[in-house]
């Protein structure tokens, strides 16, 4: 956050971001269901340059057999970043940031699935980033729900996400890499459309209460875009073909 503002033109006069992209347009996103064939669910997303693969394992034995639980199925996510994922080669050593990043996709996935009649069982999320450029967090979630979904995982909903942000003083929607670097605030989140439930919400930056207020509503606008894209995504790939936007 802040620091390279000056030399970047994060908005111009005519509201057009580094991108080329308005205030309240998403990058371009491509959702497609299955694809994995040793895989039970799966999916692959491109949020603008995030390009990523999510596969769904369960329910199935637990190993460790002490992390199961007899009263319900577990709820497993691995987040990973490919070393060639990033400019700047990441090591492949699983980094405090991925071992967060997996933990907050998992508690925005649990309110959605239903694992209850699958005792001692665990359902396994693989994300693996093959290329990032800022925002994976919600790609890999939006991902995710539709692979959960491909596996034939019982849901309440799926969960959609999607950034908004503030740079140059205006709050945005969908912060790319750029805007995340040098922008003032990025927030993601994910939602649950149907049942219009945040479960994920995080904030890195300084916004005033309305600023925050209109990042919620502007977050939400994207993320009902997405869910249009993860229902298409999995419609296309049982009925017919297609899934881009
Ligand atoms: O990806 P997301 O915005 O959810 O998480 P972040 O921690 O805010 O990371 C923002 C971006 O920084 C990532 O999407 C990557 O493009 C970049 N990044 C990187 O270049 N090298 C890393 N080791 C980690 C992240």
């Amino acid at each position: 956050m802040g620091g390279r503002e000056s030399e970047l033109v994060l908005l111009d006069e005519n509201g057009i971001r580094c991108d080329g992209r308005k205030v309240d347009e998403p990058r371009r996103i491509m959702i497609k269901a299955g694809g994995l064939k040793n895989a039970d669910g799966s999916a692959y997303i491109e949020f603008g340059d995030n390009k990523i693969l999510v596969g769904v394992f369960g329910p199935r034995d637990v190993h460790p057999k002490h992390m199961s639980n007899t009263d319900t199925g577990i709820l497993r996510v691995r987040y990973h970043m490919e070393p060639f994922s990033v400019s700047e080669r990441k090591n492949p050593a699983p980094s405090r940031r991925e071992i967060e990043i997996s933990k907050v996709i998992k508690e925005a996935l649990q309110p959605a699935v239903i694992l209850d009649k699958f005792p001692r069982t665990a359902v396994d999320v693989f994300i693996e980033v093959l290329q990032a450029d800022g925002g994976t967090r919600c790609a890999a979630l939006s991902a995710a729900s539709v692979a959960l979904a491909d596996a034939g995982i019982p849901m309440r909903d799926m969960v959609a996400a999607c950034a908004a942000g503030k740079v140059a003083d205006t709050v945005v929607l969908d912060v790319n890499n750029e805007e995340d670097q040098a922008g003032q605030a990025d927030m993601p989140i994910g939602y649950m459309p149907n049942l219009k439930k945040i479960t994920l919400l995080q904030l890195d930056g300084v916004l005033t209460p309305e600023e925050y207020k209109k990042c919620i509503e502007t977050g939400i606008i994207g993320c009902k875009i997405v869910y249009d894209l993860q229902k298409k995504a999995l419609h296309d790939k049982y009925f017919g073909s297609g899934g881009e936007q």
